[in-house]
Protein backbone atom coordinates (compact mmCIF):
# COMPACT_ATOMS: atom_id res chain seq x y z
CA UNK A 1 0.00 0.00 0.00
CA UNK A 2 1.55 3.25 -0.89
CA UNK A 3 1.82 5.60 2.16
CA UNK A 4 -0.52 8.12 1.13
CA UNK A 5 -2.93 4.95 1.31
CA UNK A 6 -1.76 4.37 4.47
CA UNK A 7 -1.90 8.05 6.30
CA UNK A 8 -5.59 8.87 4.77
CA UNK A 9 -6.63 5.29 6.57
CA UNK A 10 -5.09 6.17 9.83
CA UNK A 11 -6.75 9.38 9.69
CA UNK A 12 -9.77 7.99 9.07
CA UNK A 13 -9.47 5.61 12.14
CA UNK A 14 -8.31 8.81 14.09
CA UNK A 15 -9.43 12.41 13.04
CA UNK A 16 -7.35 15.30 14.04
CA UNK A 17 -7.86 18.90 13.73
CA UNK A 18 -6.22 20.82 10.62
CA UNK A 19 -5.74 24.50 10.29
CA UNK A 20 -5.86 25.63 6.68
CA UNK A 21 -4.70 29.54 5.97
CA UNK A 22 -6.31 30.62 2.32
CA UNK A 23 -9.07 28.16 2.80
CA UNK A 24 -11.35 30.00 0.16
CA UNK A 25 -9.14 30.21 -2.84
CA UNK A 26 -8.04 27.34 -5.18
CA UNK A 27 -5.65 24.96 -3.23
CA UNK A 28 -7.02 25.61 -0.03
CA UNK A 29 -10.25 24.76 -1.01
CA UNK A 30 -9.08 21.74 -2.31
CA UNK A 31 -6.96 20.85 0.81
CA UNK A 32 -10.47 21.34 3.04
CA UNK A 33 -12.11 19.00 0.53
CA UNK A 34 -10.24 16.06 0.85
CA UNK A 35 -9.81 16.71 4.58
CA UNK A 36 -13.60 16.71 5.00
CA UNK A 37 -14.12 13.91 3.22
CA UNK A 38 -11.55 12.16 5.24
CA UNK A 39 -14.24 13.00 8.31
CA UNK A 40 -11.07 15.45 9.93
CA UNK A 41 -11.86 18.90 11.55
CA UNK A 42 -10.96 21.74 10.35
CA UNK A 43 -10.54 24.97 10.88
CA UNK A 44 -10.13 27.96 8.02
CA UNK A 45 -9.06 31.48 7.60
CA UNK A 46 -9.27 33.88 4.67
CA UNK A 47 -9.61 37.27 4.39
CA UNK A 48 -11.49 36.35 0.63
CA UNK A 49 -8.72 38.78 -0.96
CA UNK A 50 -8.40 36.27 -3.68
CA UNK A 51 -10.80 33.23 -2.16
CA UNK A 52 -14.27 33.25 -2.69
CA UNK A 53 -17.33 31.98 -0.76
CA UNK A 54 -18.67 29.98 -4.05
CA UNK A 55 -15.62 27.85 -3.32
CA UNK A 56 -17.09 26.89 0.05
CA UNK A 57 -20.63 26.82 -1.26
CA UNK A 58 -18.86 24.24 -4.29
CA UNK A 59 -16.97 21.90 -1.45
CA UNK A 60 -20.50 21.70 0.85
CA UNK A 61 -22.64 20.21 -2.40
CA UNK A 62 -19.35 17.47 -2.31
CA UNK A 63 -19.39 16.45 1.35
CA UNK A 64 -22.04 14.96 3.86
CA UNK A 65 -23.80 17.40 5.89
CA UNK A 66 -22.23 15.63 9.13
CA UNK A 67 -18.50 16.48 7.29
CA UNK A 68 -19.51 20.03 6.60
CA UNK A 69 -20.17 20.00 10.37
CA UNK A 70 -16.46 19.65 10.82
CA UNK A 71 -15.64 23.11 9.18
CA UNK A 72 -15.15 25.97 11.17
CA UNK A 73 -14.42 29.39 9.25
CA UNK A 74 -12.46 32.52 10.61
CA UNK A 75 -12.58 35.23 8.32
CA UNK A 76 -9.46 37.59 9.01
CA UNK A 77 -6.41 38.68 7.98
CA UNK A 78 -2.81 36.94 9.03
CA UNK A 79 -1.36 40.41 8.37
CA UNK A 80 -3.09 40.61 11.77
CA UNK A 81 -1.29 38.43 14.96
CA UNK A 82 -4.26 38.34 17.01
CA UNK A 83 -6.24 36.72 14.30
CA UNK A 84 -3.60 34.48 13.78
CA UNK A 85 -2.77 32.89 17.60
CA UNK A 86 -6.67 32.98 17.76
CA UNK A 87 -6.37 30.19 14.63
CA UNK A 88 -3.61 28.05 15.82
CA UNK A 89 -5.90 26.95 19.18
CA UNK A 90 -6.45 23.56 19.41
CA UNK A 91 -4.78 22.62 16.17
CA UNK A 92 -2.75 19.42 15.43
CA UNK A 93 -1.70 20.62 11.64
CA UNK A 94 -1.30 23.47 9.90
CA UNK A 95 -0.94 24.05 6.17
CA UNK A 96 -0.54 27.49 5.33
CA UNK A 97 -1.75 28.43 1.73
CA UNK A 98 -2.67 32.20 2.35
CA UNK A 99 -0.83 34.61 0.33
CA UNK A 100 -1.09 36.91 -2.28
CA UNK A 101 -0.19 35.02 -5.70
CA UNK A 102 0.98 36.17 -9.21
CA UNK A 103 4.57 37.50 -10.27
CA UNK A 104 2.71 40.22 -12.22
CA UNK A 105 1.12 41.32 -9.09
CA UNK A 106 3.80 41.74 -7.26
CA UNK A 107 5.70 43.72 -10.02
CA UNK A 108 2.61 46.38 -9.63
CA UNK A 109 2.47 46.11 -5.99
CA UNK A 110 4.91 45.04 -4.68
CA UNK A 111 4.25 46.06 -1.08
CA UNK A 112 1.27 44.62 -1.07
CA UNK A 113 2.18 41.24 -1.87
CA UNK A 114 5.08 41.91 0.86
CA UNK A 115 2.58 42.75 3.34
CA UNK A 116 0.34 39.42 2.75
CA UNK A 117 3.28 37.22 2.48
CA UNK A 118 6.22 38.01 4.48
CA UNK A 119 4.28 39.25 7.23
CA UNK A 120 1.34 37.71 7.70
CA UNK A 121 3.93 34.86 7.21
CA UNK A 122 5.76 35.91 10.27
CA UNK A 123 2.45 36.42 12.10
CA UNK A 124 1.46 32.94 11.46
CA UNK A 125 4.59 31.31 11.92
CA UNK A 126 5.14 33.08 15.32
CA UNK A 127 1.65 32.02 16.57
CA UNK A 128 2.37 28.56 15.69
CA UNK A 129 5.54 28.61 17.31
CA UNK A 130 4.33 30.12 20.69
CA UNK A 131 1.42 27.94 20.87
CA UNK A 132 3.96 24.31 20.33
CA UNK A 133 2.18 23.25 17.20
CA UNK A 134 4.07 19.76 16.05
CA UNK A 135 3.16 20.45 12.28
CA UNK A 136 3.86 23.28 9.91
CA UNK A 137 3.57 22.93 6.47
CA UNK A 138 4.02 25.77 4.30
CA UNK A 139 3.04 26.68 0.44
CA UNK A 140 6.61 28.12 -1.06
CA UNK A 141 7.45 28.60 -5.00
CA UNK A 142 9.56 27.36 -7.31
CA UNK A 143 9.69 31.41 -8.07
CA UNK A 144 13.00 30.57 -5.20
CA UNK A 145 15.11 29.01 -8.49
CA UNK A 146 15.11 32.31 -9.92
CA UNK A 147 17.78 32.27 -12.28
CA UNK A 148 19.40 29.29 -11.71
CA UNK A 149 20.18 27.54 -14.89
CA UNK A 150 19.78 23.76 -13.92
CA UNK A 151 17.52 21.61 -15.11
CA UNK A 152 15.87 19.62 -13.44
CA UNK A 153 16.00 21.84 -10.14
CA UNK A 154 16.95 20.09 -6.74
CA UNK A 155 15.57 21.61 -3.65
CA UNK A 156 19.79 22.78 -2.52
CA UNK A 157 20.69 24.96 -5.72
CA UNK A 158 18.37 27.96 -5.88
CA UNK A 159 19.22 31.70 -8.07
CA UNK A 160 18.77 34.66 -7.64
CA UNK A 161 15.07 35.80 -7.23
CA UNK A 162 13.68 37.38 -10.42
CA UNK A 163 10.83 38.85 -8.51
CA UNK A 164 9.21 40.61 -5.72
CA UNK A 165 6.77 37.30 -5.42
CA UNK A 166 10.16 35.40 -5.53
CA UNK A 167 11.40 37.38 -3.05
CA UNK A 168 8.67 36.99 -0.72
CA UNK A 169 8.67 33.23 -1.09
CA UNK A 170 12.32 32.71 -0.92
CA UNK A 171 11.83 34.80 2.85
CA UNK A 172 9.49 32.48 4.09
CA UNK A 173 11.85 29.93 3.99
CA UNK A 174 14.88 31.98 5.47
CA UNK A 175 12.01 32.73 7.93
CA UNK A 176 11.44 28.88 8.22
CA UNK A 177 15.31 28.14 8.88
CA UNK A 178 15.98 30.77 11.31
CA UNK A 179 12.70 29.49 13.63
CA UNK A 180 14.64 26.18 13.60
CA UNK A 181 18.02 27.40 14.03
CA UNK A 182 16.60 29.74 16.89
CA UNK A 183 13.15 28.23 18.23
CA UNK A 184 13.58 24.34 17.27
CA UNK A 185 10.66 25.42 15.61
CA UNK A 186 10.30 23.13 12.50
CA UNK A 187 8.60 23.90 9.17
CA UNK A 188 7.99 22.14 5.96
CA UNK A 189 8.25 24.49 3.02
CA UNK A 190 6.93 23.06 0.11
CA UNK A 191 8.07 24.59 -3.80
CA UNK A 192 4.94 24.33 -5.90
CA UNK A 193 5.39 24.03 -9.44
CA UNK A 194 2.32 25.67 -11.23
CA UNK A 195 -0.48 23.81 -9.58
CA UNK A 196 -3.82 23.62 -11.36
CA UNK A 197 -7.20 21.96 -11.72
CA UNK A 198 -10.62 22.72 -10.41
CA UNK A 199 -12.03 25.80 -8.65
CA UNK A 200 -8.20 27.82 -9.96
CA UNK A 201 -9.73 31.19 -10.41
CA UNK A 202 -10.02 31.98 -14.49
CA UNK A 203 -10.69 35.68 -13.64
CA UNK A 204 -8.85 38.55 -13.34
CA UNK A 205 -5.77 40.30 -14.68
CA UNK A 206 -3.86 37.70 -12.56
CA UNK A 207 -5.27 34.36 -13.57
CA UNK A 208 -2.82 31.85 -14.09
CA UNK A 209 -2.26 30.42 -17.70
CA UNK A 210 -4.45 27.18 -17.46
CA UNK A 211 -7.13 28.47 -16.06
CA UNK A 212 -6.98 31.74 -18.46
CA UNK A 213 -6.51 29.93 -21.58
CA UNK A 214 -9.45 27.83 -20.92
CA UNK A 215 -11.77 30.69 -20.43
CA UNK A 216 -10.47 32.40 -23.22
CA UNK A 217 -11.14 29.43 -25.72
CA UNK A 218 -14.12 28.51 -24.23
CA UNK A 219 -15.40 32.33 -24.50
CA UNK A 220 -13.30 32.66 -28.04
CA UNK A 221 -11.52 35.94 -27.23
CA UNK A 222 -8.04 36.02 -28.34
CA UNK A 223 -5.53 34.22 -26.68
CA UNK A 224 -1.42 35.62 -26.13
CA UNK A 225 1.70 33.52 -25.95
CA UNK A 226 4.35 35.35 -24.22
CA UNK A 227 7.58 34.53 -26.29
CA UNK A 228 7.84 32.24 -28.77
CA UNK A 229 5.62 29.16 -27.04
CA UNK A 230 8.73 27.02 -26.14
CA UNK A 231 8.58 28.56 -22.79
CA UNK A 232 7.88 25.15 -20.64
CA UNK A 233 6.82 24.40 -17.14
CA UNK A 234 5.91 21.34 -14.48
CA UNK A 235 2.30 21.78 -14.02
CA UNK A 236 1.19 20.06 -11.66
CA UNK A 237 -2.69 18.56 -10.99
CA UNK A 238 -3.99 19.71 -7.96
CA UNK A 239 -4.85 16.35 -6.44
CA UNK A 240 -0.86 15.57 -6.27
CA UNK A 241 -0.34 18.79 -4.38
CA UNK A 242 -3.24 17.69 -1.87
CA UNK A 243 -1.38 14.35 -1.71
CA UNK A 244 1.52 16.16 -0.72
CA UNK A 245 0.50 18.53 2.01
CA UNK A 246 -1.12 15.35 3.86
CA UNK A 247 2.27 13.79 3.38
CA UNK A 248 4.19 16.55 4.28
CA UNK A 249 2.15 17.72 7.55
CA UNK A 250 2.08 13.91 8.92
CA UNK A 251 5.80 13.22 7.68
CA UNK A 252 8.09 11.29 10.81
CA UNK A 253 9.75 14.24 12.69
CA UNK A 254 13.18 13.62 10.78
CA UNK A 255 11.44 14.17 7.15
CA UNK A 256 9.63 17.25 8.14
CA UNK A 257 11.71 20.97 8.94
CA UNK A 258 13.27 20.92 5.15
CA UNK A 259 11.74 21.83 1.55
CA UNK A 260 10.69 19.71 -1.03
CA UNK A 261 9.67 20.20 -4.72
CA UNK A 262 6.22 19.61 -5.66
CA UNK A 263 5.25 18.67 -8.80
CA UNK A 264 5.09 16.25 -11.67
CA UNK A 265 8.78 15.86 -12.94
CA UNK A 266 8.02 16.48 -16.14
CA UNK A 267 7.71 19.91 -18.44
CA UNK A 268 5.19 21.16 -20.84
CA UNK A 269 5.80 23.49 -23.50
CA UNK A 270 3.05 26.38 -23.55
CA UNK A 271 2.63 25.43 -27.19
CA UNK A 272 1.95 22.14 -26.05
CA UNK A 273 -0.38 23.18 -23.23
CA UNK A 274 -2.61 25.18 -26.06
CA UNK A 275 -2.99 22.07 -28.05
CA UNK A 276 -3.76 20.02 -24.52
CA UNK A 277 -6.54 22.33 -23.55
CA UNK A 278 -8.11 22.74 -27.14
CA UNK A 279 -8.48 18.84 -27.58
CA UNK A 280 -9.67 17.90 -24.08
CA UNK A 281 -12.22 21.16 -25.06
CA UNK A 282 -13.04 19.29 -27.77
CA UNK A 283 -13.55 16.22 -26.01
CA UNK A 284 -16.41 18.61 -23.57
CA UNK A 285 -18.04 19.75 -26.44
CA UNK A 286 -16.38 22.58 -26.84
CA UNK A 287 -15.58 23.91 -30.55
CA UNK A 288 -12.40 25.98 -29.96
CA UNK A 289 -11.88 28.28 -32.58
CA UNK A 290 -8.99 30.28 -31.16
CA UNK A 291 -5.40 30.03 -32.40
CA UNK A 292 -2.41 32.08 -30.19
CA UNK A 293 -0.91 34.74 -31.01
CA UNK A 294 2.65 35.36 -30.14
CA UNK A 295 3.64 38.49 -27.88
CA UNK A 296 6.46 39.69 -26.29
CA UNK A 297 8.01 37.84 -23.33
CA UNK A 298 6.89 38.42 -19.90
CA UNK A 299 9.02 40.49 -17.47
CA UNK A 300 9.60 38.50 -14.34
CA UNK A 301 9.14 35.21 -15.93
CA UNK A 302 11.97 31.93 -16.04
CA UNK A 303 11.99 30.32 -19.67
CA UNK A 304 11.95 27.10 -18.06
CA UNK A 305 10.75 25.34 -14.60
CA UNK A 306 11.23 20.98 -13.89
CA UNK A 307 11.40 19.65 -10.92
CA UNK A 308 13.39 16.96 -9.27
CA UNK A 309 10.76 15.25 -7.53
CA UNK A 310 13.00 11.90 -6.29
CA UNK A 311 13.41 13.89 -2.29
CA UNK A 312 9.98 13.85 -2.08
CA UNK A 313 9.60 10.48 -3.19
CA UNK A 314 12.42 8.88 -1.16
CA UNK A 315 11.51 10.75 2.16
CA UNK A 316 7.56 11.28 2.04
CA UNK A 317 6.75 8.16 -0.30
CA UNK A 318 5.32 11.15 -2.85
CA UNK A 319 3.61 9.19 -5.94
CA UNK A 320 1.62 11.71 -8.39
CA UNK A 321 -1.05 9.97 -9.45
CA UNK A 322 -2.16 12.28 -12.29
CA UNK A 323 -0.21 13.27 -15.59
CA UNK A 324 -0.46 16.70 -17.58
CA UNK A 325 -3.31 15.17 -19.80
CA UNK A 326 -5.08 13.19 -17.04
CA UNK A 327 -4.87 16.68 -14.74
CA UNK A 328 -6.63 18.78 -17.82
CA UNK A 329 -8.77 15.97 -18.64
CA UNK A 330 -10.19 16.08 -15.29
CA UNK A 331 -10.16 19.55 -14.95
CA UNK A 332 -12.31 20.69 -18.02
CA UNK A 333 -15.79 19.62 -17.27
CA UNK A 334 -15.37 21.75 -13.88
CA UNK A 335 -14.48 24.75 -16.45
CA UNK A 336 -17.28 24.28 -18.83
CA UNK A 337 -19.58 24.21 -16.08
CA UNK A 338 -18.35 26.94 -13.93
CA UNK A 339 -17.95 29.37 -17.40
CA UNK A 340 -21.12 27.93 -19.00
N1 LIG B 1 -1.24 27.93 -7.77
C1 LIG B 1 0.05 27.78 -8.00
O1 LIG B 1 0.46 27.33 -9.07
C2 LIG B 1 1.08 28.11 -6.94
C3 LIG B 1 2.44 27.97 -7.25
C4 LIG B 1 3.38 28.28 -6.26
C5 LIG B 1 2.97 28.67 -5.02
N2 LIG B 1 1.63 28.84 -4.75
C6 LIG B 1 1.23 29.28 -3.41
O2 LIG B 1 0.16 28.44 -2.97
C7 LIG B 1 -0.68 29.19 -2.08
C8 LIG B 1 -2.13 29.05 -2.52
O3 LIG B 1 -2.25 29.55 -3.84
P1 LIG B 1 -3.58 29.43 -4.70
O4 LIG B 1 -3.17 29.13 -6.10
O5 LIG B 1 -4.56 28.56 -4.02
O6 LIG B 1 -4.06 30.95 -4.67
P2 LIG B 1 -5.50 31.58 -4.29
O7 LIG B 1 -5.35 33.03 -4.60
O8 LIG B 1 -6.58 30.83 -4.95
O9 LIG B 1 -5.57 31.33 -2.73
C9 LIG B 1 -4.93 32.14 -1.78
C10 LIG B 1 -5.92 32.37 -0.66
O10 LIG B 1 -5.27 33.14 0.37
C11 LIG B 1 -6.18 34.14 0.81
N3 LIG B 1 -5.43 35.27 1.36
C12 LIG B 1 -4.61 36.12 0.69
N4 LIG B 1 -4.11 37.05 1.52
C13 LIG B 1 -4.62 36.77 2.75
C14 LIG B 1 -4.49 37.38 4.01
N5 LIG B 1 -3.73 38.48 4.18
N6 LIG B 1 -5.14 36.86 5.06
C15 LIG B 1 -5.94 35.74 4.91
N7 LIG B 1 -6.10 35.14 3.72
C16 LIG B 1 -5.46 35.64 2.65
C17 LIG B 1 -6.97 34.52 -0.42
O11 LIG B 1 -8.19 35.17 -0.15
C18 LIG B 1 -7.14 33.17 -1.11
O12 LIG B 1 -8.33 32.53 -0.69
C19 LIG B 1 -0.13 30.60 -2.08
O13 LIG B 1 0.72 30.74 -0.97
C20 LIG B 1 0.67 30.68 -3.36
O14 LIG B 1 1.69 31.65 -3.29
C21 LIG B 1 0.68 28.56 -5.69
Amino acid sequence: MSRYNEVKEQLLISPKVWLITGVAGFIGSNLLETLLLLNQKVIGLDNFATGHQYNFDEVESIVTQKQWGNFTFIEGDIRDFNTCEKSVLGVDYILHQAALGSVPRSITDPILTNSANITGFLNLLTAAKDANISSFTYAASSSTYGDHPALPKVEEHIGNPLSPYAVTKYVNELYADVFAKTYGFHATGLRYFNVFGKRQDPNGAYAAVIPKWTSTMINSDELFINGDGETSRDFCFIDNTVQMNILAATAPKEARGTIYNVALGDRTTLNDLFIAIKEALLGNEVNVKTEPTYRDFRAGDVRHSQADISKAQRELGYKPEFKISEGIAKAMPWYVKFLG
